[in-house]
Order: C-alpha cells, then sequence, then structure tokens
C-alpha cells in the first residue's frame, strides 16, 4: 500500500537524521569543516581564539552541541505537527489489511447456510445501515465510525431486534482477521452484500475505529416503519441526505424480509429478495396494496397474491408528491437506481467518520 511505504520512507527519514544528529557531536572530519568555515567568516574571532587553546576546545565542543541540539528539535517538531506519521513511525505498524481478500471471506460465507432465503446478504446490508444511521450532524454523532451496536444499550434498541444473528456470524472474519475493526468490518459486510446480490459497485473506504459502549447514541435515531414521510425526512435530513438520497436508499428493500419475532412485520418486499434490483420500486408502482387482515402492526399486503408487503413507511414514497417522481424514475431506469444507490451507500457509511480527502477510495472485484 502506498500509504504504507510512505510511512516506511519517513522511518528511514527520520532514523538518517537522527545518526546525523549524534555524528555531529563527535566526528571530526565534520567539526573541522564546521572550523574552517567559521574561519572564513569571522577571521578575527577565529584568531583570538588560536590564542586560547582550552577555550577554543570547549567553543567548538559548545556549537556542535547547539548543532545537534537544533537538528533533534527539527526533527522532534516534524513529528509534533505530523503526530499521526510521529505515532505510526515509533510504534511499528501492521501491513494494511488485505481488504479484498477479507471482503472475498466475507462473500464466501453468505450463502454457507440456509439462513432465511438463502443468503446472510440482506441482514449484512442492514447491519450495517442500521450501525450507520444513527449519525445526527449537528452533533457530529452516531455514524459508522465507533461500532457501538456491540453494546447495550444500542444493541437491544427495538430498531436493532435481530442483528446480533449477524454480528456473531460475522466474529469468524474477525477472528481471521484482527487488524480489520468491528466497524471496518460491518461497513465492508455492507458493500459485499450489495455487490455479490448483483447490485452496483460500491466505493469503499478503510480507517473506521472501534468506540467503547459510552458512545452508543440513544434510543430512536434509526426510522420507525410504522410512521410516514414526515418522519423520514426528519430522520434521514438529520443524517444530512435529501428526498432523492432517501428515496434511493430505501430500494435496499428489494432485499430480504420482515420478520414477526423481529420487527414485528411479515414477509417479502419481492419475489426475489437475494438478488439488488429495482423491483422494489416496480412491487411499489405495479401492484395493488391492501392493508393486511391480521393481529400484527399494520402493514400492506399485494391484493393479488397477499405475499408481498409494505410498510407504512414504504408506501409513503409513493404518497408524498416530492419522493413519488423519483420511484417512478428508479421503476423505469435500473442504471440511475444503481448510480444514485451506490453513491448514496456510499455516503451513508462514511457518515461519522473522520476523512482528511486523501484516503484511497477501493474497488472490489466481485467473487464471480
Ligand atoms: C426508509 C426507512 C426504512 C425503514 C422504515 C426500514 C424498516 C425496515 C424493517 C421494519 C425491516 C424488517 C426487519 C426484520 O423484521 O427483520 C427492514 C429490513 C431491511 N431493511 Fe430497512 N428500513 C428502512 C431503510 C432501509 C435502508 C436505508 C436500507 C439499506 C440501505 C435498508 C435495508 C434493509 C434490508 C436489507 C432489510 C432486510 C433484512 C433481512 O432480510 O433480514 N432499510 N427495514
Amino acid at each position: 500500500m502506498s500509504s504504507f511505504r510512505f510511512v516506511r520512507c519517513f522511518a528511514t527519514r527520520a532514523r538518517a537524521s537522527r545518526t546525523s544528529a549524534f555524528a555531529l557531536g563527535s566526528m571530526t572530519p565534520l567539526s573541522t569543516v564546521s572550523v574552517s568555515f567559521r574561519n572564513r567568516i569571522f577571521p578575527s574571532v577565529s584568531r583570538n581564539y588560536t590564542a586560547q587553546t582550552t577555550e577554543k576546545k570547549g567553543g567548538k565542543t559548545a556549537i556542535l552541541w547547539i548543532g545537534a541540539g537544533l537538528i533533534a528539535a527539527g526533527a522532534g517538531y516534524y513529528y509534533f505537527v505530523n503526530p499521526e506519521l510521529g505515532a505510526k513511525t515509533l510504534v511499528p505498524t501492521n501491513k494494511e489489511p488485505d481488504y479484498q481478500k477479507i471482503y472475498d471471506q466475507i462473500a464466501d460465507v453468505l450463502e454457507d447456510n440456509d439462513w432465511d432465503d438463502g443468503s446472510w446478504g440482506p441482514i449484512f446490508l442492514r447491519l450495517a445501515w442500521h450501525a450507520a444511521g444513527t449519525y445526527d450532524k449537528k452533533t457530529n454523532t452516531g455514524g459508522s465510525n465507533g461500532a457501538t451496536m456491540r453494546f447495550s444499550p444500542e444493541s437491544d434498541h427495538g430498531a436493532n431486534a435481530g442483528l446480533k444473528a449477524a454480528r456473531e456470524k460475522l466474529e469468524i472474519i474477525k477472528k481471521n482477521n484482527p487488524e480489520i475493526t468491528y466497524s471496518d468490518l460491518w461497513s465492508l459486510a455492507g458493500v459485499v452484500a450489495v455487490q455479490e446480490m448483483g447490485g452496483p459497485k460500491v466505493p469503499w473506504i478503510p480507517g473506521r475505529k472501534d468506540s467503547e459502549a459510552a458512545a452508543c447514541t440513544p434510543d430512536g435515531r434509526l426510522p420507525d416503519a410504522a410512521q410516514g414521510s414526515s418522519h423520514l425526512r426528519d430522520i434521514f435530513y438529520r443524517m444530512g441526505f435529501d428526498d432523492r438520497e432517501i428515496v434511493a436508499l430505501a430500494g435496499a428493500h428489494a432485499l430480504g424480509r420482515c420478520h414477526p419475532d423481529r420487527s414485528g412485520f411479515d414477509g417479502p418486499w419481492t419475489p426475489s429478495p437475494t438478488m439488488f434490483t429495482n423491483g422494489f420500486y416496480q412491487e411499489l408502482l405495479g401492484k395493488k396494496w391492501v392493508e393486511k387482515k391480521w393481529k400484527g402492526p399494520k402493514q400492506f399486503v399485494d391484493k393479488e397474491t397477499g405475499e408481498l408487503m409494505m410498510l407504512p413507511a414504504d408506501m409513503s414514497l409513493i404518497q408524498d408528491k416530492a419522493f413519488r417522481p423519483h420511484v417512478e424514475k428508479y421503476a423505469k431506469d435500473e442504471e440511475l437506481f444503481f448510480k444514485d444507490f451506490a453513491a448514496a451507500f456510499h455516503k451513508l457509511e462514511e457518515l461519522g467518520v473522520p476523512r482528511t480527502g486523501d484516503e484511497k477510495v477501493y474497488y472490489f472485484k466481485t467473487k464471480e
């Protein structure tokens, strides 16, 4: 990795300057050079010194030590203004993780069992989104940095019901790659899910750091599926998204399903819940949706078969005048949806992560 090479170059340079600082105080040739240079510039001062041999030696040594001190101070200042480089250089770093390798390992576990509809992809994506969707731009708290959902109370928030299974499933990847943080791992698992289920390439940047339980976000930052468009705006505007991005992100409901033992709702949104498509918008516009008659929370089912479902929050995307045109565009144009989803999902995954703008952006090869 280029950043790693740079750190190593810097370490070599720092070692070299430390060596020359020590050499200055002891090596005769360097001392000779500085004396003859001084003689040329200050001949009268030199003459005075030649008359007092002892003082001359002491003066020479003092100058050399001052020189050494200045160089050492310079090196120290360089570390001071580049604290991260300094820390990385002084404490030997591990090699940067091979993220494509970790991507491949996550891809390998997606379908290694009979979880749900045959893939861990949908729940990995939901984990990545719920870890990031706690962001509050006003206070700059929450977001995909931290992985605080490992801890109570965040792990017990109603919106996160069922995500323990995804976190536990990813433990094997963490064990095999201890150098990746949980927050990077969950975020990367979201990218793997989208790409491996046939969605767009999503640019990804590592560098998230895990936080302690004290950084858990308060309950209520994720959307409530029972509510409508004004609630969706409150939640997503708080993160910094606009209407078009809200609609693009909601297209992830082409994947997976609702579970009565998790959210209380029931059923998949599309007949292909392990394929990333623009199917969510097509179903939303193309089917007649009626309220499901049951004892559970209010939700909608398609009138024809009763097998597909929509949440009240999903329905608000076609009831709201500003949301609906985006639903219509994405239903017609999958390429546009893929492009907008990739950009919005990348933005979601960056929420709360401190960046300099110089980070390397990764694009992963899909497994097959
Ligand atoms: C617009 C506001 C949203 C609401 C109200 C909402 C609500 C829900 C609910 C109630 C479930 C069912 C959970 C369960 O019972 O297992 C669910 C599942 C899911 N959500 Fe959302 N969601 C929203 C946005 C998003 C976004 C932005 C993404 C990703 C970018 C996403 C991805 C998913 C996925 C993939 C599942 C399926 C999980 C599985 O099959 O286990 N959702 N969502």
